[in-house]
């Protein structure tokens, strides 16, 4: 698959105004490259310019010659106004302004700030990959529409090493995220640790988690990418791992608690109702509140179901006797913890769960249940954060979450301010460090966007030309389809059968029932291959564009593929059925194509049977799809004939 040949084309997150030289002018950026700094900021720009570097080195393997000057012909001029604050906050200003005068062979970025330098320069980054590293003129004036743009990682059911952490906050640096948020501690892990009560992580983390000197290396790269690390400390629910070393805190306390080696929810939380748990939290807290200076601590608080505090006949009493229910309780708990961290001058985010009436408006919500969500706790006078719809592990291709905007319809103005932006998220039960870079890249580049580009800029139409444009920057960053890999070999077949037009079967909706748990190997060809097929995404563009001579072509060429499939010899999968599949899907893709060209004919009764084949060819085989049959399909369904 060809990626965007154009020089502006591909760039992603769309800037929010951009204007392109009439001229056709352009010079290469790396032969001499000089820069200059200026302005009060001068020293946050420059510790920007070395980070650019840093990424120049990587997508060229090759190092950069570059040379501070003070002369103005300086191939690189920065004038940046002021300081960053000593961390990245809410309040940031992450505009900037950028012109390449393609005559001059120069380039010029302003911003008020250097995290607003550090956002232009990831622009000028993607232009140099856009153009095989020459520019072209252009002026550039742009500034995110949401000051809150994340990626939640779960490292709790799959640890991941502080490699693929730093790799993950580059990557979003190129796309202009800007909160990592850590689910640092679950069921299944607690990954953090805790000098105060070592037996978290010891008990509650099989020797996989962060040391405090990590996370504080770790916070230290990130904020020198403009990137707030969010950490997130899930309670009163999902709390086995918490009480792995302390169950004197659970509902049970005489229990032997352990971690959860499976999947799936499991009703366990701590007893609001003990006093020392609230001590033993400030302790907790306090020392290890030091190593995030974000203004922001994630409490948690999803799916806490009740039932175990009901069984729990002293917490049954209390809340019959006060006339409360779970939630209630819930928010009894969420207010003592809220109040322990405003003692420290931090303000809280939760789950949807903790918007209650006993809650303070100056909790932030981050929603996962809906539109109708957003639309409530907004309504409750909530700042919110929309994470449904961008669920990265639902594994359903780039554009249904681009589809999704942070901002439902049909919120007020009022409301409507109050949305602080949006946070893609990863959960992890079949995801670990092997596959990590190619299960969340490159959709959340695409959300990235949804995220930054002003809403009147978010241009469906076009998004497979950027989607394949930010595989291309991130893989040549070395972000790539697996982060750890298997060797040569299975990388080879895994491009290979992406190909061949192969995906993941989506598998979110059987979690529960299948038989997978964290000792399990996710090193078969349906754990490796990227979540979205390209092929079936350029296909489903040029079948929604009826673009049937480039349809015809694209399955002629699939036509072509040779049947030696190196993804057969390596996996142990039935790769007998899926290619004969293939060239099914194939055939009868052809055929199709030929009726809409006028080159062939066919009846209702050739369109029943080719779907219902079509369906047959859609199924999973040992958790592989042959991706293509869906977009086959709306070929089959679209009425007859081409528009022209
Ligand atoms: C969640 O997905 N339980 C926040």
């Amino acid at each position: 698959m060809s990626v965007a040949s154009g020089w502006f084309e591909g760039l992603t997150p769309v800037p929010a105004k951009l204007e392109i030289a009439t001229d056709e002018a352009s010079f290469y950026l790396f032969s001499d490259f000089t820069y200059r700094v200026t302005g009060a900021g001068s020293s946050g720009a420059t510790a920007a310019i070395q980070c650019f570097l840093g990424w120049c080195e990587n997508v060229r393997s090759e190092s950069v010659e570059a040379r501070a000057t003070l002369d103005e012909t300086a191939v690189l001029e920065v004038e940046c106004a002021r300081p960053d604050a000593a961390a990245a906050g809410l309040e940031n200003d992450e505009s900037y302004k950028l012109a390449v005068d393609g005559n001059a062979g120069r380039v010029r970025i302003s911003a008020s700030q250097p995290v607003g330098v550090l956002r232009g320069l990831a622009t000028l980054l993607h232009l140099s990959v856009l153009g095989a590293g020459s520019l072209r003129g252009c002026e550039i004036d742009d500034r995110p529409r949401f000051a809150w743009r994340g990626l939640m990682i779960d490292v709790s059911r799959h640890f991941m090493s502080i490699s693929a952490l730093e790799r993950t906050l580059d990557a979003m640096a190129l796309v202009k995220l800007n909160v990592l948020h850590l689910h640092l501690t679950d069921d299944q892990g607690f990954r953090l640790e805790s000098r105060a009560f070592p037996k978290l992580h010891e008990n509650g983390s099989a020797g996989e988690y962060y040391s405090q000197d990590e996370i504080r290396a770790l916070v230290d790269f990130a904020n020198a990418r403009g990137i707030r690390i969010v950490p997130e400390f899930d309670l009163p629910g999902h709390a086995s791992s918490w009480l792995a070393g302390y169950r004197q805190f659970g509902c049970s306390p005489e229990s032997e608690y352990a971690v959860v080696e499976t999947w799936g929810c499991v009703d366990v939380c701590v007893n609001p109702l003990v006093e020392e748990l609230y001590e033993f939290l400030e302790s907790f807290f306090a020392d290890i509140l030091p190593l995030f200076p974000d203004e922001f601590v994630h409490i948690g608080g999803d799916e806490v179901f009740g039932e175990e505090w009901r069984q729990t006949p002293a917490i049954a009493q209390h809340m019959s006797e006060h006339g409360m229910d779970a939630p209630d309780l819930q928010a009894l708990f969420n207010g003592r913890v809220r109040s322990i961290l405003a003692r420290s001058g931090k303000r809280v985010v939760g789950w949807d769960e903790i918007a209650h009436p006993d809650m303070p408006t100056d909790a932030v919500v981050q929603s996962w249940r809906g539109a109708e969500s957003v639309a409530a706790v907004t309504k409750q006078g909530y700042a919110c954060i929309r994470s449904h719809g961008y669920y990265l592990n639902a594994l359903l291709p780039a554009a249904e979450h681009y589809a999704v905007d942070p901002c439902p319809a049909g919120l007020d103005d009022e409301a409507a301010a109050l949305v602080l932006g949006g946070e893609a998220c990863m959960w992890t039960e079949f995801v670990d460090e092997n596959n990590l870079d190619s299960r969340v890249w490159p959709r959340a580049a695409v959300i990235a966007e949804r995220f930054w580009s002003p809403r009147s800029k978010c241009d469906e139409s076009t998004l497979t030309v950027r989607l394949f444009a930010a595989q291309e920057l991130l893989r040549r960053f070395g972000v790539s389809r697996n982060g750890k890999t298997d060797g040569k070999q299975m990388l080879g077949a895994v491009e290979n059968a992406e190909m061949d037009g192969l995906a993941p079967e989506r598998r979110d909706a059987v979690i529960l029932s299948t038989a997978t748990d964290r000792h399990t190997l996710l090193n078969r060809l349906a754990d490796l291959l990227p979540a979205e097929n390209f092929v079936a995404a350029r296909l489903c563009e040029l079948v929604k564009n009826r673009d049937h001579e480039r349809i015809e072509q694209l399955l002629e060429d699939q036509g072509r593929r040779d049947d030696f499939v190196p993804w057969a010899r390596v996996s142990d999968l039935d790769a007998d059925l899926l290619f004969k599949r293939i060239r099914r899907v194939v055939d009868i893709g052809s055929h199709a194509v030929a009726c809409h060209l006028g080159k062939r004919s066919c009846d209702e009764q050739w369109v029943d049977e080719a779907l219902t084949e079509l369906e047959s060819c859609a199924e999973a085989v040992d958790g592989v799809v042959v991706a293509i049959a869906e977009p086959v399909m709306q070929l089959v369904r679209a009425p007859r004939g081409t528009r022209r």
